[in-house]
């Protein structure tokens, strides 16, 4: 069996994907401890999720930090207290600096609303219809120096309707988000899902470019 695997959430907003990941592990036999939520933004629901879970919260704020070297120097300190095997940002909408990342290589993920590589950055749901696509969907990654451009760990797609807006849309990504970040974590925490020198290893076999890949 192996150990447990203490998971600190990053977050500045809602935390609908740390709700699914406070509902998939809350079990007694889940190996995934929720260990800390902490927010940039004192306001943020997602910490209020946190709290009636009984998980503990921080909010570290920017203001008051010399730039983002110092902040992120924080940051690090405060998560580093809590022991993480594993750091999962989850709608954290600040950019980490080349040394915030470099010191979670490989025990850094993220989720974001499309299909990588397709649309990086903001406004996704909305270019994808724009773009005429017939699919579109979320991706898990490790994080590296590159914005949303790390390797992709799982990906599910859907399918895109005439009639979806981006909030239609937005809807059913997030649904699967629901699904794919609680399972590329508990295969983590398994000691399932690792990243190698030559890329992302899932049960001891490299992973495709796009990673595991979920349709409809
Ligand atoms: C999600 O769409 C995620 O893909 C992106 O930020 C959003 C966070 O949503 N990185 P929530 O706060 O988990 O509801």
């Amino acid at each position: 069996m192996p150990a447990p695997c203490n998971l600190v959430v990053l977050l500045s907003g809602t935390g609908s994907n740390l709700q699914a990941m406070i509902d998939q592990f809350r079990h007694a036999d889940s190996l995934v401890r929720i260990r800390a939520v902490i927010s940039n933004r004192a306001d943020a629901p997602g910490l209020v999720r946190a709290a009636n879970a009984g998980i503990e919260t921080r909010v570290l704020e920017h203001a008051g930090y010399q730039g983002r070297g110092a902040f992120d120097e924080a940051l690090m300190a405060l998560i580093d207290g809590f022991e993480p095997s594993l750091v999962a940002l989850a709608g954290f909408m600040r950019i980490l600096s080349p040394g915030f990342v470099r010191h979670y290589h490989g025990r850094l993920l993220n989720i974001h609303p499309s299909l990588l590589p397709r649309y990086k950055g903001l406004h996704t749901h909305r270019r994808a219809l724009e773009a005429g696509d017939a699919e579109h969907g979320c991706s898990v990654h490790f994080v590296t120096e590159e914005l949303d451009g790390g390797p992709l760990v799982v990906q599910a797609a859907v399918a895109i309707a005439a009639e979806d807006t981006p909030d239609t849309l937005a809807q059913r990504v997030h649904a699967q988000e629901h699904r794919i970040y609680p399972l590329a974590i508990d295969w983590f925490a398994q000691g399932r899902l690792g990243l190698t020198p030559t890329g992302v290893v899932l049960d001891g076999h490299p992973l495709p470019a796009s990673g595991h890949l979920i349709r409809p």
